[in-house]
Order: C-alpha cells, then sequence, then structure tokens
C-alpha cells in the first residue's frame, strides 16, 4: 500500500490527468467520426466491387447475403461497425478467431487472401454503417470453463498446464493465488489484450473477442478463489472416456466419468444413463460394457422436430431447404448418415472436413443443438 500522506496529491493528480485524457478521447472520437463519414464516402468503387466479390464468394454463408449474421455475428451491425476500427476488422479478417469458426484469411496466417483483398474486404463492410441496423446484443455471461478450454488450447503452450508453470513453460505461472491477488482483473485484462511483445507475450487483443476475454478473467477469478476448472467437455467425451475406462477394466473411473456426464445429458436416453450405471455397481462386466457401447454410439440423441429450425438457420445455406445439396453434400436421404452412428456423425459435425466449406460447428451450437440436428437429419432418411 501507499502512505497516506501521499495518497491525496496522487489522487488530484490521477483525477487531472483522467480528465484530461477523457477530454482528448472525445475529441479523438469526434475526429474518427467525422473520418468515417468521409472514407464512406470516397471509397474507391473498384476496391469496393472487388471486396463485395470477395465478400459473396467466402463469407455469407456463414454472415449471410447482406452481411445479417447467420453462423457467424451480424457485420452490418451499427454497435460493431461504431466500434472496430479499420485496423480491428482487418486483423479480424486476417488471423481469424482461435476456437471458433471464424477462419484465418491472411496469407500469413495459411488463408487464400492477400492484405489487398482484406482492405478491399474491410472497406465493403464498412459501407454497410450509413444505414446499418442495431443488433440487439446477446446477454453474455463468462464462463470459467470455457475460459479453461481457451487457455488449454492457446495459452498453455507457454505458460503450462492449467497456468501452473512446469517445466517446459517458457512464461510465468497464472495460476497462484498470490500472485493472482496483486493485481486486478483491469490489468489482467489490460495485458491479455496488450500484451508484452518484447518479453514474447502475444497481443491478444486483436486475436480474441472481448468474450473470449472475458471467459478468461472468470477463469483467473475462479483461480483466485482457489478453484480447479475443468474446462468444458461434452457428454460425448465424457462418455468416451467412460467406455475407454471400463475397457481398460477400470470400474470406478467409468463410475466417475458417468457421474459427471450424467447431468449435463438430455433427451431420450437419459434413462440409460442409470441402467449403465446400475450395471457396473452391480460388477456385471459383460452387461455394463454392451450397455455403454450402445449408449455412446447412440449419444447425442435430440429432438428432431426442434432440430428442423437450427438447420435451416445453420446448414441449409449450403445443403439446401430440403437437403437437396448445394455447396454442401446432398442430406436428404444420405448414405453418411445413415451409415454411421450418431457418436460420428456428432463428431464428424464438430470437427467438418478439412480443406472444404465444411468447417466445424463446435462453439457455434451447443451439443444438445447438434443433437436436434442429427435427429432431423434421421427424419429424411426413412
Ligand atoms: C465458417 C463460418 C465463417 C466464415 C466462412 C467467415 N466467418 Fe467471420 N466469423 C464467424 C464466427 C463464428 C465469428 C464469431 C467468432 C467469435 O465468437 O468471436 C466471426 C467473426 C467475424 C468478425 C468479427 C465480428 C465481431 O462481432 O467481432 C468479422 C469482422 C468477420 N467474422 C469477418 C468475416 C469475413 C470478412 C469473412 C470472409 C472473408 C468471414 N468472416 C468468414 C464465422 C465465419
Ligand atoms: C508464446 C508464448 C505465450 C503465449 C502463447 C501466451 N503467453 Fe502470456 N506471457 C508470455 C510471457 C513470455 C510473459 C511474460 C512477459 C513479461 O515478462 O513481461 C507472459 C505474461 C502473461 C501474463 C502476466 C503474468 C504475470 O503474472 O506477470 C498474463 C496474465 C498472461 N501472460 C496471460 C496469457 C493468456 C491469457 C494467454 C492466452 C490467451 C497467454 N498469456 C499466452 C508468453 C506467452
Ligand atoms: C458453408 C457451407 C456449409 C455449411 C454451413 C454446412 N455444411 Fe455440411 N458440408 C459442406 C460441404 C462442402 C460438405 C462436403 C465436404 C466434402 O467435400 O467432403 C459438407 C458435408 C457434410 C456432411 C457429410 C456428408 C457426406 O456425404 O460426406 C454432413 C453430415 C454435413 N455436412 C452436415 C452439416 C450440418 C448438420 C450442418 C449445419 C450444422 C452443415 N453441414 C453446415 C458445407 C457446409
Amino acid at each position: 500500500m501507499l502512505k497516506n500522506e501521499n495518497y491525496n496529491k496522487q489522487l488530484l493528480i490521477g483525477l487531472i490527468i483522467t480528465v484530461v485524457l477523457l477530454a482528448s478521447f472525445s475529441f479523438v472520437m469526434a475526429m474518427e467520426n467525422t473520418r468515417l463519414v468521409e472514407v464512406t464516402e470516397h471509397h474507391d468503387k473498384e476496391s469496393l466491387l472487388h471486396g463485395r466479390e470477395l465478400f459473396v464468394e467466402n463469407c455469407t454463408s456463414c454472415h449471410g447475403t447482406r452481411g445479417e449474421g447467420g453462423v457467424g455475428p451480424a457485420l452490418n451491425d451499427k454497435g460493431l461497425l461504431e466500434e472496430a476500427t479499420d485496423g480491428v476488422l482487418f486483423a479480424t479478417i486476417q488471423t481469424g478467431r482461435p476456437n471458433t469458426t471464424m477462419p484465418s484469411w491472411g496469407q500469413a496466417y495459411g488463408g487464400a487472401l492477400t492484405d489487398e483483398d482484406i482492405h478491399a474486404i474491410v472497406d465493403f463492410i464498412r459501407a454497410f454503417e450509413t444505414n446499418a441496423p442495431e443488433a440487439l446484443a446477446d446477454a453474455f455471461v463468462p464462463n470459467a470453463s470455457r475460459g479453461a478450454s481457451l487457455f488449454s488450447s492457446t495459452c498453455f503452450t507457454c505458460h503450462g498446464e492449467d497456468g501452473k508453470g512446469g517445466e517446459d513453460a517458457i512464461a510465468p505461472v497464472i495460476n497462484n493465488i498470490a500472485r493472482l491477488n496483486q493485481n486486478d482483473n483491469e490489468w489482467y485484462e489490460q495485458t491479455i489484450i496488450n500484451g508484452h511483445p518484447s518479453e514474447g507475450m502475444p497481443i491478444w487483443g486483436e486475436v480474441l473477442s472481448n468474450n473470449q476475454i472475458q471467459d478468461l478473467l472468470a477463469l483467473f477469478d475462479a483461480w483466485r478463489a482457489g478453484e480447479e476448472v475443468v474446462a468444458a467437455t461434452s457428454v460425448a467425451q465424457m462418455l468416451d472416456s467412460s467406455l475407454f475406462a471400463l475397457e481398460e477394466g477400470n470400474a470406478g473411473d467409468a463410475l466417475f466419468y458417468l457421474d459427471r456426464a450424467k447431468p449435463l445429458a438430455f433427451g431420450p436416453l437419459l434413462s440409460d444413463f442409470d441402467a449403465t450405471t446400475n450395471y457396473i455397481e452391480a460388477g456385471q462386466n459383460a452387461k455394463a460394457l454392451s450397455a455403454l457401447e450402445e449408449l455412446r454410439n447412440a449419444w447425442p440423441t435430440g429432438d428432431a422436430e426442434a432440430g428442423e429450425p437450427i438447420y435451416q438457420q445453420t446448414c441449409s445455406g449450403c445443403h439446401g431447404a430440403e437437403g437437396q445439396g448445394g455447396v454442401g453434400k446432398k442430406l436428404q436421404p444420405s448414405e453418411f448418415i445413415q451409415e454411421n452412428t450418431n457418436a460420428d456423425i456428432f463428431a464428424f459435425i464438430l470437427v467438418g472436413r478439412e480443406g472444404t466449406a465444411m468447417r466445424g460447428f463446435e462453439d457455434v451450437l451447443t451439443e444438445e443443438e447438434l443433437a436436434n440436428v442429427i435427429s432431423f437429419l434421421h427424419t429424411w432418411q426413412e
């Protein structure tokens, strides 16, 4: 803590600085607005046309034909366009968003577009601004489990598993209560956004969405409270783990995973969890194994009726309203759906098929929504 005698003076200085900063910030914002209007009015026509062409080719399947949104968020959204500078839009398109279906498009990131292409797309998106509707913001609740998933895919390579460092870690331990208590989340947020590039901490502000950063802060909160956070996993993954354990003869672990899966499970297969648990507890190993195998292969089964609108919203753009095919393959009927178990279909849709327009839908649809879509696809096979 600071000594008391200096405190009031520092507070005053801080206040003055804040006021000055706020005033210059509003000035910059005002300039920024005028600048944007000018830019929209003086778009280079050719670049705009090129941008539109690229947008139609690469982006409409997820962001809608007029940027109204679909799998991806609306881009003709007043809030987004006012908030995001051209630089942020450029960087987002160039690098994509890890752990979402937003791919990276820049050539430096394995994509197909040149910097010039991306500038043209930004121009095109910017031109939505003049009459973009205001989208209602989704209520967003930060989630530590989601933060843990992101951490274990994006941060652990340097900070170690669960942020605990370790032999191979080249970055400081984060998951240390004493250290976490030294700084508040405002500091952590700024550290993540700005990075520390000269010391090897990447700049995440242009790569991660604000929501993803809030999930990371929720994770740090949980660590600060001494909690152990399990990365968000699906019932399907836990059934896999349970089956693996039982095949190895480890009934205890098999029960552990089933227990964790059950509260998250849904739909017509729910009662099969209890039946399987009972076989394991009674030591009826052969019966337990075949029940668990059956459950694992049939999972996830959902509600076909609830699946239809999700299909129409998310999949029909490529697969056709009647599943007749288009950019995507024909799904009514489909040998793929007929010949694979639900577990395999689910795993396929989560990950997608590399090198094709069929991208993974993990983080776009929940497990239950996907279960409903899969059940809906089965009605086309009858
Ligand atoms: C396969 C689906 C998919 C395709 C194709 C796709 N996007 Fe995205 N895009 C997404 C998703 C999903 C998000 C939201 C990611 C998140 O949750 O942060 C997103 C986010 C964005 C954002 C940030 C929006 C925001 O609210 O912060 C921009 C800008 C964007 N995409 C532009 C594009 C452009 C331009 C293209 C074409 C070159 C494109 N996207 C192609 C799925 C896609
Ligand atoms: C390429 C390696 C690398 C990756 C990946 C990485 N970091 Fe870092 N991070 C570092 C390094 C190195 C430092 C120390 C920088 C310094 O010395 O100032 C650091 C520092 C930090 C700090 C400050 C820690 C402290 O107590 O001083 C936080 C918080 C942090 N990183 C969060 C993250 C998050 C969240 C992610 C994932 C989104 C991430 N980092 C991914 C290398 C990395
Ligand atoms: C952006 C376009 C696009 C969207 C959106 C899309 N798909 Fe696909 N999908 C494809 C393409 C292209 C293929 C074929 C990939 C290939 O060439 O192997 C495919 C393949 C498939 C297959 C395998 C079919 C087979 O016979 O191999 C299934 C199943 C499937 N998609 C289901 C879905 C579901 C369910 C959704 C919605 C949640 C969806 N797709 C959304 C483009 C899309």
